[in-house]
Parts: structure tokens; sequence; C-alpha cells
């Protein structure tokens, strides 16, 4: 797909052409990774942040909000909760907190792996190459770090630099992950003030660049907390240019994803099943994702974890949210994903060398496209 085609696929408004493009996303994601949606359990740990992001709603603009942190007791009860549930990812998130030391978080991580049999995926923000290289070497599977957007004038600008140092390379970072042997995923919001096609087309095909394994995408939902919430009429780009901040939008950035990186995993967020409770979370699924991250923070702190208002289950007891969910796979005709669920990306990329899981893995997943023909095979007689 070159640059223009995509820019035109983001553009498209005739109902026809909509259709044959999540058509497309839902056959291009049946054969590259299956029917399994795979759950990945997200503890938010700490809402402590040192960081001034202008869109976030718990970077430090925001003075009013209560802090927590939890300890490594709480964080395991979380991955217990996982385990109880079938899940094979603990996610474990946090606003750019110091106190989450790399000795902490690695002694948390080991603890983790020497108690259950989770992949563990960090999601703690920009981290040095020493801190990647401890955790990694701690057992940390995963790491996600969205590099928000491609222009780079539009990423200064909402993500100002720690005092006394220089803007950060996101991307530079998502290679060193890559080094290190992690399962790197990324990922953009839609519809920021300024970002215009052009941008986002190119956040797209930096997804293909990277190669990434995961990719996370949601609208950006204005915080009233928030400098970009308050200025986000003047930053607009010319109307014509400005993407828009809509769930169409993000449905149509999930598919030509799925297109671009036929074998990511690719998450239906919480922030498209914000702007669509009833069904949002259903239509990323059947136009091009494959994971959801089911929340399993305590139910006391979810509500301080506020990235965005009105973030959807704030209220939801993570038993009942998850036999809910897992009926409304089924309902849709998907599996839910047992294992790991490792990316098949990576598993590919590793093909010698790579640890016992992500073989077996692999061959479920070959298993489970296989059966998957012979169901068609069956279906068209
Ligand atoms: N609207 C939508 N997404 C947001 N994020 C942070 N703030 C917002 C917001 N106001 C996203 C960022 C971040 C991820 C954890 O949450 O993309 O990387």
């Amino acid at each position: 797909m070159t640059h223009d085609e995509i820019i035109l696929q983001l553009r498209q408004q005739s109902a026809e052409r909509l259709e044959q493009l999540w058509r497309q996303a839902d056959q291009c994601r049946r054969q590259s990774v299956g029917d399994a949606v795979h759950l990945r359990g997200l503890v938010e740990l700490s809402n402590h942040c040192s960081r001034r992001c202008s869109y976030c709603g718990i970077s430090t603009h925001n003075a009013d909000l209560t802090r927590y942190r939890m300890n490594a007791d709480e964080v395991l009860q979380c991955a217990r909760d996982a385990v109880r549930l079938g899940y094979g990812t603990v996610v474990l998130q946090a606003g750019e907190d110091p106190s989450l030391t790399t000795p902490w978080v690695s002694a948390l991580i080991r603890r983790i792996k020497d108690e259950t049999p989770l992949a563990v995926t960090l999601s703690l923000g920009e981290r040095s190459d020493d801190e990647l290289a401890s955790v990694r070497e701690a057992g940390a599977d995963r790491y996600l770090l969205r590099f928000e957007t491609s222009n780079r004038a539009l990423f200064d600008r909402i993500h100002p630099p720690k005092a006394g140092q220089s803007s950060s390379d996101r991307v530079a970072i998502l290679k060193r992950m890559r080094e290190l042997g992690y399962e790197v995923g990324s990922g953009v919001m839609i519809g920021l003030p300024g970002q215009t096609w052009d941008d986002l087309a190119r956040d797209l095909e930096l997804f293909g660049e990277l190669d990434l394994d995961m990719i996370g995408v949601g609208p950006w939902l204005p915080h009233p907390q928030t400098p970009l919430a308050r200025q986000a009429a003047e930053l607009m780009a010319p109307t014509e240019q400005q993407v828009p901040n809509t769930e169409l939008m993000t449905y149509k950035v999930v598919a030509l994803a799925r297109l671009l990186c036929p074998r990511a995993n690719i998450p239906s967020t919480t922030a498209l099943a914000t702007l669509n409770q009833q069904g949002g979370r259903e239509l990323g699924l059947q136009r091009g994702a494959n994971i959801v991250m089911p929340n399993l923070t305590p139910l006391k702190y979810r509500q301080l974890y506020e990235i965005y208002p009105a973030k959807s289950c704030l209220a939801e007891e993570p038993d009942v949210f998850d036999a809910a969910l897992k009926a409304r796979i089924q309902l849709i005709g998907r599996t839910v994903g047992a294992g790991r669920g490792d990316s098949p990306n990576i598993s590919g990329r590793r093909s010698s060398g790579g640890h016992a899981d992500s073989r077996k893995d692999e061959e479920m997943y070959r298993a489970d496209t296989l059966l998957d023909a012979v169901q068609d095979q069956k279906e068209r007689g």
C-alpha cells in the first residue's frame, strides 16, 4: 500500500468501500493470527508520574489527583487472578514513576515468574538501556511503549522532555528493546489536535518499518484537567487536514494496521470501548483486532488511573467482566485463546533458539489455522 493509498483509505467515506476494508482486515486477521482472542490481564500498579504529557490525565499537571502505588503483594494477587481466569499474560502498567526502581520491578517480575506461568508485559514508560536490560534479565517478555505520533514536532509539543534533558526518541528505545529480545509493542493516539492525514499515514507506515509484534491504537480522548484539552481549538490543523478522534477513524486504523502488519497482536482497546460501550470492543475484534486486555486493577485504585475521562469498565469486578467478555467473544464466532499468546510475528523471527513455550504456541497456532481452513472448506461444501 502506498502512502497515498493509505490516506485514501483513512479518508474513505463510502459505506460499501468501508465494508470491503473491514472484510479484508478480518480475513487477514483470520489467516495470519487465527480465531483465538488472547486475553491479557492489565494491572495499573501506580499512577505516580514524573512527566508533563499534555494529553494525559495522570501527568504532573493534574495536581488534584490522589496518587497511589500498589505493593508487590497486591500486584501478585492480581497476577493470581489472571491465572485463575485463564489469562496467559499480565501487563504491568504505570506512569513514569521513579519509585518503581529497577531492583523493585525486577524482584516483582521474578516473583511472578516463580509463582505463575504468566508472560509478563511491561508498560512503564521510557526507561534507560540499562534498566531495560535488567528487567529483561529478570524475566520480562514484552514491552509496550507507544510512540504516540510519528510527527516529531507534534510529539515534542505534547510530550515535553524532562527538565534538563533533550526530547525523547521513542523509536530508538523501541529498537533497543528489540535488540534485547523483547516482543515489542507500540502505537499511537488518533485525532490528536494538529495531527494530519499525512501524519497518521506515516504512523501506519512506521508500524510496518518497526516490524512491531504488538500494535495498540485508540482515539485521543480529551481530559478536562489537561493542557491539551484546554488548548485543542487553537492547535487543530486546518479542517481538511485534521484527523478526527472518532470511533470510525479508530476502526480504519485498526484495519489498516492489520493489513500492513498481518502477524502483529492488535488489541481492541479500552479507549475504543469507551467511545462505544455497547459494541466497540466486538467491532474492533471484527475489523482486525485479536487481543483484549481486561482490567485487573483493584477497584479502589481503578478510578484514580484516569488517563482519560469516563474510561470504560471503571467499576467492573474482574470476574463479572470476564464472564461477559468470554460470552461475547463466542457470540461473534471466535474462541478464547489458551496459553501465553506470544506474537506469531516474533515466533517466526526466532525460528531457531526460541524457548519451548513459544515453539509450543507456534505449533498450536498452526493447528488452529489448519482447523480454520478445514472448517472453511466444510462450510463451502
Ligand atoms: N486519550 C487517549 N489515550 C490516552 N493515553 C494517554 N492519555 C490519553 C488520552 N487523553 C494513551 C497514550 C499512552 C497510553 C498508555 O494511553 O497513548 O501511551
